[in-house]
């Protein structure tokens, strides 16, 4: 009797286990993630992000000012969307009938003071709403996370345009996700660790550690928008520090 107790409880929870797994995959809480769309998806980072949501076998719309720009490898398995995010008809043409959106723009320049990107995310945010998407994961740098008396002066007014873009989507009520990585490294790295509200490891931005390779950079946009317990938050996020006894990290 027992025994038959014990086989019909395991057959249960693997049932269960099952349900879990493969709802994993393509759920996030009450969210159905099928459809995407990657905004400067021809950039150093959204092509990575691209490239991830592609291979997982989620439907991609990439949107960026030139489309042959997209690499050799997803251009056929994409719906290629030219446009400028400053443009809002735009955006909102390519914002229509998606499940979430991911922001990947960089700085037209260092000196460039017209707060370009935080304008874009504005227009993102609105044309979501008037498009009732509302999971949106932003591309912010470390920067954003540190003091600004801490900044090298150069990049002051990048952290501007930062901030005004990391204020956008405070003020929106969508679920949105503020991700601050650190530098970009284009070697691949197996895994990556995230931590609301700061880097993992601390305030110790510039060690050695702290980088994130291009390949974790893509997984964690995609696993981070069916990820509820980061909406509504900035995340640091960089490649996992593995401890190793006597080796201080
Ligand atoms: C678009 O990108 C392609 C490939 O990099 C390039 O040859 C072309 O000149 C670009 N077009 C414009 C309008 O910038």
């Amino acid at each position: 009797m027992a025994f038959k107790h014990f086989f019909l409880c395991l057959l249960l929870c693997l049932g269960i286990l099952q349900i879990g797994n493969s709802s994993k995959l393509t759920k996030g809480g009450s969210h159905d993630i099928k459809k995407i769309l990657v905004i400067g998806a021809t950039g150093q980072a959204g092509s990575r992000m691209v490239k991830e949501a592609v291979d997982r076998g989620l439907q991609v719309r990439t949107f960026s000012r030139n489309t042959s720009k997209l690499s050799e490898d997803v251009k056929d398995k994409v719906e290629a969307v030219a446009g400028d995010i400053q443009n809002y008809d735009d955006v909102q043409k390519a914002v229509k009938g998606v499940d979430a959106v991911i922001v990947a723009i960089s700085p037209r320049s260092y000196e460039d003071t017209s707060k370009y990107m935080a304008k874009g995310v504005q227009n993102v945010v609105k044309a979501m709403k008037a498009e009732n998407v509302e999971i949106i994961n932003v591309l912010l740098s470390v920067f954003t996370i540190m003091p600004v008396e801490e900044i090298p002066p150069f990049f002051r007014n990048a952290i501007e345009d930062q901030h005004a873009m990391l204020e956008a989507l405070q003020k929106s009520d969508l679920k949105y996700i503020a991700s601050c990585p650190p530098n970009f490294i284009t070697t691949s790295f197996d895994a990556y660790e995230a931590k609301i509200g700061g880097m993992p490891g601390g305030r110790n931005f510039n060690g050695g550690v702290n980088v994130i390779s291009l390949n974790q950079l893509g997984k964690y946009f995609i696993d981070s928008l069916s990820e509820p317990r980061y909406y509504g938050k900035l995340v640091g996020v960089r490649n996992k520090v593995v401890h190793k006894q006597g080796v201080k990290a």
